[in-house]
């Protein structure tokens, strides 16, 4: 077996088969394929895509020990987004994916960058210009590679799926971050090329018998709840939407005046920036809390959650504690890629 030879990856709940380098992770042939199991983070740390090995051998490669433990190796489950094929592999997802029919083909991509500026400190906004049309859905991000040292970084678009050559990111520096200090804030340069694989990722926005919705945001994981709130609006401009931007300061919030606009041009759009390092007069506080005191009931809503780990988390509780159903509560975390890098067993998109 040579590395341009493929092996058979076949999924036994539909007998659908694909061919799949020895160095090629079987979600990636997968995707690329447009077959869809369940996947979040790209990174093994999330679990989302593990599946039980029916039939033959694969390298488990870096598949972190937090994310699959031995116990669960011993029992023939592999984590798609990391495991290799040693021969033709009958495979079967653990989990249900929220996305569920997703079925936008994994692509590699070049783009040129034709907008790059400062919207709040260490953040950027980044626009790409794509060679040719990238099919996603709202929610979903790109891996950005790095220049010289070829590391894969995780963005998700701000864009809505309706401008699929025109791409926005939001991205915020990482001291030392190898994408951050070493590219895009320092060397990065409009009319510059760009190499990008995607889309990737399930947080996407689920039209759920159309109810309301509740987008919070930490950060710039604001970036895909703008997506989302494009995406939603331009399917029905009178949804109502209330989008909470989380920041620390002054700032750090960003596209203030841009979302204020469009609250005043959406009647139900209803926007509500926190901060919750400075007074100002605006609200304050963590965005979840601040949330949390505009509802009594958060009951017929599907509410989004994308930010650090501890704001998605409290976004959970706090939807829960407004009888938000389960099922109607999509979350990302944001953890710095070198976080990431380690087994933390949550990160699902990466900065840095
Ligand atoms: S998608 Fe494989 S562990 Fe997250």
């Amino acid at each position: 077996m040579t590395e341009n030879s493929l092996h058979g990856v076949k999924l036994a709940s539909t007998s659908e088969e694909v061919g799949c380098r020895p160095d090629q992770p079987l979600l990636d042939s997968l995707l690329r394929n447009e077959i869809w199991i369940p996947n979040s983070c790209n990174q093994g740390t999330c679990g989302t895509c593990k599946v039980q090995v029916l039939r033959g051998q694969v390298d488990h490669r870096q598949s972190p020990l937090d994310t699959l433990n031995m116990a669960e190796r011993d029992g023939g489950m592999a984590l798609a987004c990391q495991a290799t094929p040693c021969s033709d592999v009958e495979i079967q997802p653990v989990g249900e994916s929220v996305a569920g029919g997703l079925r936008h083909r994994l692509q590699d991509f070049l783009g040129t960058v034709t907008g790059l500026a400062d919207i709040a400190e260490d953040t950027r906004r980044l626009l790409v210009s794509l060679e040719k049309p990238m099919e996603f859905s709202a929610g979903q991000y790109v891996e950005m590679t790095v220049p010289r040292t070829g590391a894969k970084r995780q963005y998700s678009m701000a864009s809505a799926p309706s401008t699929p050559t025109e791409l926005e990111f939001h991205i915020r520096r990482v001291p030392d971050g190898e994408a951050t200090d070493g590219w895009i804030f320092t060397t990065l340069q409009e009319g510059d090329t760009i190499e990008l694989s995607g889309p990737y990722g399930d947080f996407t926005y689920a039209d759920v018998d159309g109810a309301p919705l509740i987008l919070v945001g930490g950060g710039t994981g604001l970036a895909p709840l703008m997506s989302i709130l494009r995406h939603a609006l331009s399917l029905d401009p009178d949804r109502e939407i209330h989008l909470y931007q989380g920041a620390r300061t002054t700032a750090d919030l960003y596209d203030f005046d841009k979302l204020r606009g469009y609250a005043e041009t959406f009647a139900n759009l209803h926007y509500v920036p926190a901060l919750n390092m400075e007074d100002w007069d605006g609200r304050t506080g963590h965005v979840t809390d601040v949330m949390l005191e505009d509802f009594d009931s958060c009951k017929d809503y599907s509410g989004y959650l994308c930010g650090p780990p501890v704001m998605v988390e409290a976004g959970i509780k706090a939807f829960k504690r407004r009888r938000m159903a389960p099922r109607r509560i999509y979350r990302e975390k944001y953890t710095p890629a070198a976080a990431a890098a380690r087994p933390a067993g949550l990160a699902v998109a990466a900065l840095a």
